[in-house]
């Protein structure tokens, strides 16, 4: 009854209040200027957790940390046009702006939500702004996704604008994404603290993603193997080398036809260049692996 009421005034108004049963409502924002009117009459730090939607417990652990750091917290809602590659892969991206809204509003119902239109985002230009990463953006999902990161940065640079946070929180699940997210910062100098928070995974490793839910269940089963990969990985690499490492990833997908391996790649963690020897300081692991026409992401500190 409450979410039908709250869809039925979707479309009108720039700020709908989302009716609950909760004593403090929900804010859902579809106008810039209505939120930072809010914003600009409240007190105390913001948080700022920006997501394309289609919510899971990735997505609620930043909004958690953000809950409890902070006297504010916006949470965006937007799938952005520009970041993806594929017309199919934007066209079936799930949205599920009710369910998300339910979520958000367990974890803390004060939050504002700022679910924009594309229009709101982009005008009538929808185009990502051009953004030197001096290569950080050429690598791995980059280099597998044209445009990508440029995408990314000018979506995320517009609504760090709108939002002005004190601090914004990232998962590490897109770690390239946060590498590139405390450029875009440092480049534009925003005095916005950028926060990577930890992967959040399902029972059986595999790191949780909105993308899963398009998985048969064939592919569900099988798409643990990304983890187990880095796990197994991790340790050839200590015990062994980093030659050997690379070999049994490769090995492993090779007797799989189910399954595409896109990239595996033992890197710098600052600089994602390919890692050398085991003495440097800060490794990681990344892989992409698609499983039909989903390409699934991940990595591991090694
Ligand atoms: P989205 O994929 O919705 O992810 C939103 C945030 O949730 C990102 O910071 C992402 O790294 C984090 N996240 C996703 N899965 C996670 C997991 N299993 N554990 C921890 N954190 C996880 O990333 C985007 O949206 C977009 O590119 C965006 C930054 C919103 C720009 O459009």
């Amino acid at each position: 009854m409450v979410l039908q009421k709250y869809e039925n005034s979707l479309s009108n108004g720039n700020i709908l209040y989302f009716a609950s049963l909760y004593p403090l409502h929900m804010q859902l924002f579809k106008k810039r200027v209505a939120l930072q009117q809010t914003l600009l009459n409240s007190s105390g730090t913001i948080g700022f957790v920006p997501t394309m939607g289609a919510l899971h417990a990735g997505h609620t652990s930043l909004i958690q940390k953000a809950t409890h750091e902070n006297n504010l917290v916006v949470v965006s809602i937007f799938v952005n046009p520009t970041q993806f590659d594929q017309a199919t892969d934007l066209q079936k991206y799930p949205q599920q702006l009710a369910q998300d809204l339910h979520i958000i509003e367990k974890i803390n119902p004060q939050t504002l939500v700022f679910a924009p239109s594309i229009e709101e985002i982009y005008g009538d230009q929808v185009s990502s702004d051009n953004y030197f990463f001096d290569g950080l953006d050429q690598k791995m999902e980059g280099a597998s996704r044209k445009g990508h990161f440029q995408g990314v940065a000018t979506v995320v640079e517009r609504l760090f604008r709108i939002v002005q946070p004190n601090t914004a929180y990232f998962g590490e699940k897109d770690f390239q994404q946060l590498l590139i997210i405390k450029k875009i910062v440092a480049q534009a100098n925003l005095s916005i603290r950028v926060i990577g928070c930890p992967i959040v995974r399902e029972e059986d490793g595999l790191a949780m993603s909105s993308r899963n839910q398009r998985l048969t269940s064939a592919q569900r089963a099988k798409a643990s193997v990304l983890y187990k990969a880095l796990c197994q990985a991790k340790e050839i690499f200590q015990n062994q080398n980093l030659h050997q490492a690379n070999e049994y990833v490769s090995n492993l997908f090779e007797l799989d036809p189910h399954m595409e391996l896109d990239y595996f790649a033992i890197c710098n963690e600052q600089t994602l260049t390919l890692a050398e020897d085991i003495k440097q300081q800060k490794i990681r692991a990344f892989i992409a692996v698609k499983l039909g026409d989903i390409r699934l992401i991940d990595n591991l500190a090694f």
